[in-house]
């Protein structure tokens, strides 16, 4: 009899509610998604790639790791492209977790950390983000980095709750957690939208990973693009677990585009952090709506009878997050300032007895 590991049997998969929403035309604010298209430069150079007679080629990557590590602002020894920043993650539990390591998630967080974390047999202790704002346990982190973990993710601004860490807090972390031979994985998804980066740190830590997606800002999701960026002796270790082709030339087409355009992406990020996020904001404070402090391009929002809020805004043709194991909350991802209207006018008709 084939025999599966016991802790990939107790796992379930992670089945996000992903079917069926781009099909129906509805306005997805869901998965933090862009809300506009990609940028034509990205589509001209993945219909170029389509053309070029090559698909049924291998990939080959040129210069890619520079290109990506001038836009982040490192040296390309620092850098490893992934398929998707959860291949960064997975990556370094692959690269640091045994069976029985403990991983340490402050929590709730981003569900692909604890998928990988357990496929590695990790026991995981969860710290919870702290009443009434959400804030990060610090201290509480700090305490439990004397226990030996091997692993802790500082998911920074924090999916699903939205807000930060002090990067002072981080260095403070980071410096206890190199004294206790600790990994840091500081996962940076939203960085464009919010700015947090530990990325001056890696010089001085060589316990800190810290990984990037493309999906969100540049508006490729779809096409599966991200990194990693640590010290050049452990992205050497990380290359030996990354296929050679796990990025695909898709992916890798779609990355040069949207780095030389990067200026339609950053057009969007202002629509959205300045104009868009602002506006939402303000609509749930006039209605004495809850919501969390966030640093990223979506919110968490607690209406009092969030399945009612749910059913109205599918009705009206938007699709937003149910957290119900979040406090039962709403998790709404800001688009522009038009997206942003449309929810407005929607949400007002749950506001409506
Ligand atoms: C905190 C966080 N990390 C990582 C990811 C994964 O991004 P990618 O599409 O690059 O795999 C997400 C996506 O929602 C996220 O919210």
């Amino acid at each position: 009899m084939v025999k599966i590991r016991d802790n990939i049997k107790e796992m379930e998969s992670y089945n996000p509610p992903l079917e069926g929403r781009a099909s129906k035309g509805y306005l997805l604010l869901d998965f933090n998604e862009m809300t506009i298209e990609t940028s034509l430069k990205v589509k001209q150079a993945l219909h170029e790639f389509v053309d070029s007679g090559r698909v049924q080629v291998y990939p080959e990557y040129g210069n890619l790791n520079e290109v990506v590590a001038e836009y982040a602002g490192c040296a390309p020894a620092e850098v490893l492209v992934t398929n998707g920043s959860d291949q960064g993650i997975d990556v370094v539990m692959r690269a640091f977790v045994e069976k029985g390591d403990k991983v340490v998630i402050p929590s709730p967080s981003f569900a692909m950390e604890y998928q990988s974390a357990l496929v590695q047999g990790a026991e995981i202790i969860k710290p919870r983000y702290q009443e009434p704002d959400l804030s990060f346990p610090t201290d509480e982190v700090l305490e439990l980095l004397d226990s030996s973990p091997k692993l802790l993710v500082l998911c920074n601004p924090n999916n699903p709750t939205g807000g930060d860490i002090p990067m002072e807090h981080v260095r403070r972390i980071l410096e206890k957690a190199k004294e206790k031979d600790v990994v840091v994985l500081h996962d940076e998804a939203y960085f464009e939208f919010s700015g947090i980066t530990a990325l001056d740190f890696i010089k001085d830590f060589n316990n800190l990973c810290i990984t990037r997606t493309l999906s969100k800002q540049f508006g490729v999701a779809s096409a599966r693009a991200g990194y990693l960026i640590s010290q050049e002796q452990n992205i050497r270790e990380f290359m030996k677990i990354r296929g050679p082709y796990d990025v695909n030339m898709f992916a890798a087409t779609a990355i040069r585009a949207a780095i030389s355009n990067a200026e339609y992406s950053r057009a969007y990020i202002q629509e959205v952090m300045k104009y868009a996020k602002p506006m939402l904001e303000e609509f749930f404070k006039k209605h004495n709506i809850l919501f969390y402090p966030s640093q990223a391009n979506f919110l968490l929002v607690k209406p009092a009878d969030p399945e009612r809020v749910l059913r109205i805004l599918r009705d009206e043709g938007i699709l937003v997050r149910p957290r119900r194991d979040v406090l039962g909350a709403l998790r709404v991802s800001v688009g522009t300032v038009q997206d942003t209207e449309r929810f407005i006018l929607a949400y007002s008709k749950a506001l409506e007895r």
